[in-house]
């Protein structure tokens, strides 16, 4: 007997049972031409086996590509936060899956869409999951609004076919989506890869000190690839020739030994400044200005060691925004508050209860004690310790009480309401306009514009396309005017909003 990849080689294969396999070649039949026997229990096992193959994709960012590595402290942190991979010398290994957000298993990497940027961290205190995106803002602020953002990127229920002009009616009657739209539409919004993008936990966070003290924070990772990015026809050109472009060049990088790598800063709010800070730092809508809350370095992650089970490494990778550690919180950002529901959620219907049970999300550096117990797949255990608390018989059980240390003061009534807007920076068009007036340059400009019209070319029509002229007239009226025009002269056509007289506000939400 021989063993190679773990796997034992006699003189043939085994049944899943590891009795010798009759034969991976012939089933049993009543004679050469006969029916299969409903007693061939190899042919039954693998075939029903195979019927099951198949976890559900992720519900929303189902095709990506994953990576292992190392992330390491190079700044003191500590007065910030007393979480243990932020201190001093720390080394934590991590898993890292990127990914695009609409898209299924099989669609093209360099489809125009943002790009996950989900990272876990194997910390002595427990994982923590810091599931962000490529860009530092989102489309909407309030998790309510999530599954019916991601059906108007889907596809139709009808036709089963996607639908610009669905896109453009969501984003154009939810007009907090105009930040990330913009983005999205701009030179960053196609990465060239996934080594050539930035990550940002997008949502603020808080942190706590070994104070007790506490802080908001933004995470940004920065490319040490650089951040490049594809213009609209090399990625639709890519996108026919190679749907992984972005998951083998990944692979190969790391293959090569040319191991990507991420330098983490952070921006740190002050408790009480972040509620009467000019933007509302919990809006993830939002951007906070650098000049008023510089980056901080904090360490850096690199990327050197692939998947050697895709399946098992990467499929049912588990992230989650709900799996945090001492020193790091939640904040009052509604949507962030939904994701901490959404995630485990899905991950015990896409994967079963006992996700965390894994190998790949099961914690690597810190002893589990949980009084979570059996359900479908369970394998670790406790033998005969109690499965209650508290209990008299030894096993240890937790009871904090007073105020959480990550919590955050509220009060007033129980309402359905917008948030409240804090200043003129803090309305919807605001920080689109300046991303366009002073962050692009001309030639972005021209592509954005020359992006926003195709886009709006392909399927918009009647008072959504409207709308959408009208949308980013009120981020910016020139250029607003500028894809007006372009969309019209592409489409050869006089302006059928002016004819019609319609000029209305896009509606707020
Ligand atoms: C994946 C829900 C907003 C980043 C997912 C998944 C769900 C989900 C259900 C699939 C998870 C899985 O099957 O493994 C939500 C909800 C949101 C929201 C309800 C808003 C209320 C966001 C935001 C970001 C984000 C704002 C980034 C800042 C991601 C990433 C993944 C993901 C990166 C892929 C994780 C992986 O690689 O496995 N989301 N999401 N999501 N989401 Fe969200």
């Amino acid at each position: 007997m021989t063993e190679t990849n773990g796997l034992s080689h006699s003189t043939g294969s085994t049944t899943v049972g590891g009795a010798p396999a009759p034969s991976d070649r012939n089933s049993l039949t009543a004679g050469p031409d006969g029916p299969i026997m409903l007693h061939d229990v190899h042919f039954v096992e693998q075939m029903a086996h195979f019927d099951r193959e198949r976890v559900p994709e992720r519900v929303v960012h189902a095709k990506g590509a994953g990576a292992f590595g190392t992330f390491e402290v190079t700044n003191d942190v500590s007065r910030y936060t007393k979480a243990a991979l932020f201190q001093p010398g720390a080394s934590t290994d991590m898993l890292i899956r990127f990914s695009t957000v609409a898209g299924e298993q099989g669609s093209p990497d360099t489809w125009r869409d943002p790009r996950g940027f989900a990272v876990k961290f194997y910390t002595t205190e427990g994982n923590y999951d810091l599931v962000g995106n490529n860009t530092p803002i989102f489309f909407i602020r309030d998790a309510i609004k999530f599954p019916h953002f991601i059906r108007s990127q889907k596809r139709r229920g009808g036709s089963g076919l996607r639908d610009n002009h669905m896109q453009w009616d969501f984003w154009t009657l939810n007009p907090e989506s105009a930040h990330q739209v913009t983005y999205l539409m701009g030179s960053r919004g196609i990465p060239k890869t996934y080594r050539h993008q930035n990550g940002y936990g997008s949502h603020t966070y808080m942190w706590v000190n070994a104070s007790g003290e506490k802080f908001w924070v933004k995470y940004h990772f920065h490319s040490d690839q650089g951040v490049e990015g594809l213009s609209g026809e090399e990625a639709g050109r890519i996108a026919g020739a190679d749907a992984d472009y972005h998951r083998r060049d990944l692979y190969d990088a790391i293959e090569r030994g040319e191991y990507p790598s991420w330098t983490l800063k952070v921006q740190v709010i002050p408790y009480e400044e972040g509620k009467t800070y000019k933007v509302n730092p919990f809006d993830v809508t939002k951007t906070i200005s650098h000049k008023d809350y510089p980056l901080i370095e904090v360490g850096r992650m690199t990327l050197n060691k692939n998947p050697e089970n895709f399946f098992a490494e990467i499929e049912q990778a588990a992230f989650s925004p709900a799996s945090i550690v001492p020193g790091i919180g939640f904040s009052p950002d509604k949507m962030l508050l939904g994701r901490t529901f959404s995630y485990p959620d899905t991950h015990r219907h896409r994967i079963g209860p006992n996700y965390l049970q894994l190998p790949v999300n099961r914690p690597r550096a810190a002893n589990v004690n949980t009084y979570a117990f059996d359900g479908a797949m369970a394998y670790e255990h406790s033998g005969d310790a109690p499965v209650y608390a508290p209990n008299t018989q030894g096993r240890p059980y937790s009871e904090l009480t007073g105020p959480a240390e990550d919590g955050w003061e509220v009060d007033g009534e129980l309402v359905r309401s917008a948030q409240t807007v804090r200043s003129e920076e803090d309305t919807d068009f605001y920080q689109a306009g300046v991303l366009v007036r002073e962050v692009f340059d001309d030639a972005e400009r021209e592509e954005f514009v020359k992006n926003v019209a195709g886009h709006l070319q392909d399927g918009v029509h009647g008072e959504v396309l409207q709308r959408a002229f009208q949308y980013w007239k009120n981020v910016d009226a020139e250029i607003g005017a500028r894809i007006e025009a372009a969309y019209h002269e592409a489409v050869g056509q006089p302006d059928p909003g002016k004819e019609a007289g319609v000029a209305a506000a896009t509606a707020h939400s």
